[in-house]
């Protein structure tokens, strides 16, 4: 019988029901040694000679002219644009490397090596925003070669020469996250011919929201103000927009908390249309004009009923103005000021849309078909559409998340083939209820594949837009949402996610680094699920202080975060360092501090209520950490010379409703004054309150043979006043080892509390119930009494699965026994291992049909009121035909069917939301009623592919309160 605590891929990847790679790494366009292959396109003093038609796109010329620069920071000697047409061109060789990059149709130079059958498009020509990348040979008299990105429109093209620039080694990230870039001697293209495109997702971009204090700080800084008082200027929309187009996105919502995108500046318009950026405007701001333009530019009310002339008037300005650029438009309407408008009913809202619709066809002279066009499915508009509005087939329905990452719907029935679509609104940042998160990322990559897969392979594929707040600290959920919008199919594994981290995080810190930071990561993302920093400040502590030891081993995966992230910033070349600690090291330490601040409260309260001394310690480590989280912003502020000042200026602790505090502001400290002399050495012992000297008989939780092996038993010894005592811990069997077992104890000071880990040798314990008694004698003639109580059953020598201890079986969802094959394991999802789940296309099944999880587990306690708790994801039901629901079943017995969450009408969030996405899990427990001591069955079957199981408790009387539940059982396999 070999003990095992299985490793989460020993069982998992064999149910994996995708194979192949993880993630569909790119190959490698170019390579970079003295001795290439393929075409020559950079070499010392060498930069290529970058062709491009006069008559091509503006845009093509700016970014030809990036292309030459990008060169530049990579070779040391910049490339040089030279704007030539076919006649010149043809004519003209050069000693140095040629480059024509032009768009099909649009460009003579490209256009006349289809012609001449130089260059076969037949691949790229015609469609949505797709580019080949080649070498071809002679192809115009004497020039032996040159490399041609050919992009079948404006934005193929772009992203053709931006995937150069990458690729040889320009970060997308080159300014917002520093990322400094590659230098190389030698550059060589490959001669395989390379596409890319079209993309998964049609318009896939960010929103700047959530702008201040940060953004906007920021902002008024660096650039200059317009007449307005707004710092979103071109200057600053350029940045943006050379990192969307960078990162293959075409769509931007710009900020609007106080700013007016087409007026703040009037270059911001035709710039974003010329660099080929579709501006649309937010949820509640229809026909692209901002929502601070209706205070200044709206003749009445924003009122459909009794306003209407002026409101259509306001909204038909807004149609002419952006007419000649790329815009999708927003559709419906809101109340004032992003609120729900009680005049508006659905016929009022059908009306409004009408209108719009026919205002756009006149306006822009186009059929609605070729009008790109959304309405937001945001807060209480999915309810109106619920109730059956009818809205044409042109409009994409753009559907939203719960703020908290869980999306609301996928498309069901004649919403999937509608010609407009659908799409997704998606938050990585929100202000509002239960409590805004726009400091830093606390976003887990894992969730938005998961979430963002089933939003694709169910059909939302228009329109996919991120509120990215700040965009600042939100890097990299950021680009890991524009990478799967771009090409859903390379993320078709569950493993993905870890491996695109390992990719994206070699590019932007090189290759030693890219291992470890993914996993970095990786558990950054985990520890975020679990709480969000602005929820931590709820009381109680939502991680228990004394069950399980939660809020304690919690707080070490955050120590030892830090010491990893450290280690591997420590290694780093300078220059790399500082994009390493934006993305990386500054989340995890600022992360930690807060998490510090409110474990050692929790913790500290514990420790003065036992009277410790060490309870100051701990006050005292609050303060400092308190302090510690100013300086960290400060090192952020400074970093650079102060590019990035005002980016941490954001308030983050003492959150105590839904809006954030006015400023940080630290927990109450319980702290020790009072003092007991007569009373010196304190003892205590795991998952207890009670303490020696208040009782003198106190008992640890039972030690059995079958202990997760992830817990430990422990007393500690400890001083509750300042002086100097000595103790002896002493057991009356001889199986029983103490550590720490004699020591000296002084306070104040360091060690002025000691641990003792008791374990027990199993050759040698008892069969059966036993117990132990360890005698704590103090040097002041106390002495303490602690029960050991030991467990030492057997089990069946064929019995593989769980295995009962303490009154509890604790089961990771991927640690079934059988019955995976129709399921999948999403690796390192949600709050402690992993998740399983259907696959996104599954039908929806009926209870108890489908297929069925079988776990397998092993009870030592009768009971005849046992239950069982399912961990899920905060998932919400993103099918209303279809809600979220399981069946399970115990040892074949009667099936229960639960449905976690409630149907509503659409217009709000379910009962128990705010809970679950707080905890970031919905917690079912259900009644088992008499369950025998013995082995047993349990059968679960989940019913839609639109929610996730994450872990299972069984409790036969021992189950402890906790935030995530009693670490997992030891498992016999
Ligand atoms: C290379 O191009 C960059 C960006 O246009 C420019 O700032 C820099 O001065 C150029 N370097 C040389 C040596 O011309
Ligand atoms: C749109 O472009 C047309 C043709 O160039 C021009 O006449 C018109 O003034 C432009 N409209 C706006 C609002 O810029
Ligand atoms: C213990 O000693 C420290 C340091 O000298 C002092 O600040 C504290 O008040 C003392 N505690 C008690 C309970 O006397």
């Amino acid at each position: 019988m070999a003990f095992v605590r299985l490793l989460s891929l020993a069982i998992g990847t064999l149910y994996f029901s995708g194979s192949g790679a993880a993630y569909k790494k790119k190959p490698s366009a170019f390579t970079f040694s003295a001795e290439g292959t393929g075409y020559q396109l950079g070499g010392p003093h060498i930069a290529p000679e970058i062709r491009v038609a006069p008559d091509d796109l503006p845009g093509v010329i700016r970014v030809a002219n990036d292309l030459a620069a990008d060169f530049g920071k990579v070779l040391g000697v910049n490339g040089t644009v030279v704007t030539a047409d076919w006649k010149t061109s043809s004519q003209k060789t050069s000693s140095r490397p040629i480059i024509v990059i032009g768009t099909i149709g649009q460009s003579s130079l490209v256009d006349n090596l289809v012609t001449s059958a130089k260059l076969d498009v037949a691949a790229v020509a015609k469609k949505w925003e797709t580019y080949s990348q080649q070498v071809l040979q002679a192809p115009w008299a004497g020039q032996d070669s040159v490399f041609v990105i050919a992009g079948s429109d404006l934005r193929g093209t772009v992203f053709g020469a931006y995937e150069v620039s990458e690729q040889i080694g320009v970060s997308p990230w080159h300014y917002w996250a520093d990322v400094p870039p590659t230098k190389r001697q030698y550059i060589w293209a490959s001669s395989t011919v390379r596409t890319e495109g079209p993309p998964s997702v049609k318009y896939r971009g960010i929103f700047l929201n959530d702008e201040a204090p940060a953004l906007t700080g920021w902002g008024h800084a660096n650039f200059k103000d317009s007449q307005y008082g707004s710092a979103f200027v071109s200057d600053f929309y350029k940045r943006i927009f050379d990192l969307v187009l960078r990162l293959k996105g075409n769509y931007v919502w710009p900020a609007m908390w106080s700013s007016m995108f087409y007026l703040d500046d009037p270059k911001n318009g035709p710039m974003a249309t010329e660099y080929g950026i579709f501006m649309g405007t937010s949820h509640h701001e229809p026909m692209a004009r901002a929502d601070k333009e209706q205070s200044r530019f709206l003749k009445g009310s924003w009122d459909w009923k009794g306003n209407r002339a002026g409101v259509q008037s306001f909204m038909q300005e807004g149609a002419t103005r952006s007419k000649n650029w790329s815009t999708i438009y927003t559709l419906g309407m809101r109340g004032s000021g992003d609120a729900a408008s009680a005049t508006l009913t659905s016929s009022a809202l059908e009306e409004v849309i009408k209108w719009q619709q026919a205002t756009l066809t006149k306006t822009l002279g186009k059929p609605l078909s070729e009008i790109p066009q959304a309405w937001v499915m945001y807060k209480e508009v999915p309810g109106y559409w619920q109730k059956g509005m009818d809205v044409s087939d042109d409009v994409t329905l753009l559907w939203s998340d719960d703020n908290r990452g869980n999306i609301r719907r996928i498309p069901i029935g004649k919403e999937i083939n509608r010609s407009g679509g659908t799409g997704m609104y998606y938050h990585f940042d929100y202000v509002g209820d239960p409590r805004n998160y726009k400091w830093i990322n606390t976003i887990q990559l894992q969730k938005t594949w998961e979430q963002m897969s089933l939003a694709y392979d169910r059909g939302v594929d228009k329109i996919w837009i991120a509120n990215v707040g700040d965009l600042k600290a939100l890097e990299l959920p950021t680009a890991h949402f524009m990478a799967l919008a771009w090409d859903r199919a390379s993320f078709d594994d569950p493993g993905s996610t870890t491996e695109w981290l390992k990719d994206w995080s070699a590019r932007q810190f090189g290759d030693d680094a890219a291992d470890s930071t993914a996993s970095i990561m990786t558990i950054y993302g985990k520890l975020l699920s679990r709480m969000k920093y602005e929820d931590l400040s709820r009381t109680p502590f939502a991680f228990s202080a004394v069950n399980y030891d939660e809020a304690e081993l919690n707080y070490k995966e955050w120590t030892d975060l830090v010491a990893s992230a450290q280690a591997v910033y420590e290694k780093l070349p300078s220059a790399t360092q500082i994009s390493f600690f934006e993305v990386v090291l500054h989340p995890v330490l600022a992360g930690k501090t807060v998490y510090e601040i409110y474990t050692k409260t929790a913790l500290g309260g514990k420790l003065a209520n036992e009277h410790r001394v060490s309870a100051n310690q701990f006050a005292r480590d609050v303060q400092t950490a308190f302090q510690t989280d100013k300086d960290i912003a400060k090192r952020f502020h400074t970093l650079l010379n102060g590019k990035w000042n005002h980016f941490m200026d954001q308030t983050h602790i003492g959150y105590n409703n839904w809006q954030e505090p006015s400023s940080n502001s630290i927990p109450k400290q319980t702290t020790v004054t009072s003092s007991v002399k007569n009373a010196l050495m304190g003892v205590s012992v795991q998952y207890g309150t009670s303490f020696f000297p208040t009782t003198a008989k106190l008992t640890l939780p039972a030690l059995s043979r079958f202990t997760a092996p992830s817990e430990q038993r422990w007393l500690d010894v400890y001083a509750r006043d300042n002086g100097t005592f000595s103790y002896t811990i002493t057991s009356d069997t001889p199986y029983v080892k103490i550590t720490n077992a004699k020591s000296t104890i002084t306070a104040p000071g360091a060690g002025s509390d000691i641990r003792s880990i008791v374990t027990v040798d199993w050759t040698a314990a008892p069969a059966g119930s036993s117990s132990a008694t360890l005698t704590v004698a103090g040097s002041a003639s106390a002495t303490a009494t602690v029960i050991l109580p030991i467990e030492n059953p057997t089990v069946p020598a064929d019995f593989k699965g769980h295995i009962e201890a303490s009154g509890a079986v604790s089961l990771e969802a991927e640690h079934f026994v059988a019955g995976g094959n129709e399921y999948v394991v999403v690796p390192d999802y949600g709050r402690t291992l992993s998740g399983v789940k259907l696959p996104t296309k599954s039908v929806s099944y009926a209870p108890g049909k489908g297929p069925a999880l079988t776990y397998s587990f092993y009870t030592f306690t009768a009971t005849s009121s046992a239950s069982l708790t399912f961990y899920l994801s905060p998932s919400e039901n993103a099918n209303p035909t279809s809600p979220n629901r399981y069946t399970f079943a115990v040892d074949g017995g009667a099936q229960t069917t639960v449905q976690p969450v409630p149907l509503n009408d659409g217009s709000s969030q379910p009962a128990g939301w705010s809970d679950a996405v707080v905890k970031g899990s919905y917690v079912k427990s259900a009644s088992l009623g008499k369950l025998a001591a013995g082995k047993h069955e349990l059968k679960v079957w989940l019913l839609e592919p639109t929610m996730v199981l994450t872990k299972l408790v069984v409790d036969v009387g021992g189950v402890k309160t906790s935030l995530m539940g009693p670490p997992e059982s030891m498992i016999i396999s």
